[in-house]
């Protein structure tokens, strides 16, 4: 399965794709890395592993369609099939989620439905939960909303602040989206009636 990952930032969820799809037995390879951030470290790590990557800044288009134009284009001529995005911080337009739809991809820290959008972790200690985790879930046009492909609970330690706690999220994360990948690159998480179902098989 040829796979684009969306980026912003860091990248680590990036690296740990990279990682997984580097083991020859593992059912896809990323083709493309596109940031629309040009300093996000990502795009070093892609370079490393000698995938393609490039930006495409949304700063240089006059309105989002044309940046998500520029970026379906893109993904396009790479023959990309499935589309992941790992810490890409703009919203995408129903337009392109629908383009997409069953072939896009996000993770997200917290356990959806709860704490959609940002400071999840700082919002999930200030809530009093005494579990959190992540999400890898097909997208929709509604921000964090979509078919839940796999998800990890995390607890949530009294001394927790939102960085020590996102740093246990964050080594769930890069284990739940590799695995989710996997799940959709073998036809093992299909979309039926807006859930997954995953089919039988060794995790
Ligand atoms: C991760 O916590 C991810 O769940 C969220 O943004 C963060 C990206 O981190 N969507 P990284 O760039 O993958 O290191």
């Amino acid at each position: 399965l040829k796979v684009g990952v969306l980026i912003s930032g860091r990248g680590s969820n990036l690296q740990a794709l990279i990682d997984a799809c580097a083991d020859p037995s593992f059912p896809a390879e990323i083709v493309l890395v596109l940031s629309n951030k040009a300093d996000a470290f990502g795009l070093e790590r892609a370079r490393t592993a000698g995938i393609p990557a490039s930006v495409v800044s949304h700063r240089d288009f006059a309105d989002k369609p044309g940046f998500e134009a520029a970026m379906d284009s893109a993904l396009r001529s790479a023959g990309v099939e499935l589309v992941c995005l790992a810490g890409f911080m703009r919203l995408l337009t129903a337009d392109f989620v629908e383009r997409w739809r069953d072939r896009l991809i996000n993770i997200h820290p917290s356990l959806l439905p709860s704490f959609k959008g940002l400071d999840t972790h700082a919002r999930a200690i200030e809530a009093g939960v005494k579990f959190t985790g992540c999400t890898v879930h097909f997208v929709r046009p509604a921000m964090d909303e979509g078919p839940i492909i796999v998800q990890a609970a995390v607890p949530v330690l009294p001394e927790d602040d939102p960085h020590a706690l996102g740093d246990r999220v964050l080594v769930a994360e890069h284990r739940c989206y590799p695995l989710a990948l996997r799940l959709i690159a073998e036809g093992r998480a299909r979309v039926e009636g807006e859930r997954v179902v995953l089919s039988q098989g060794s995790l």
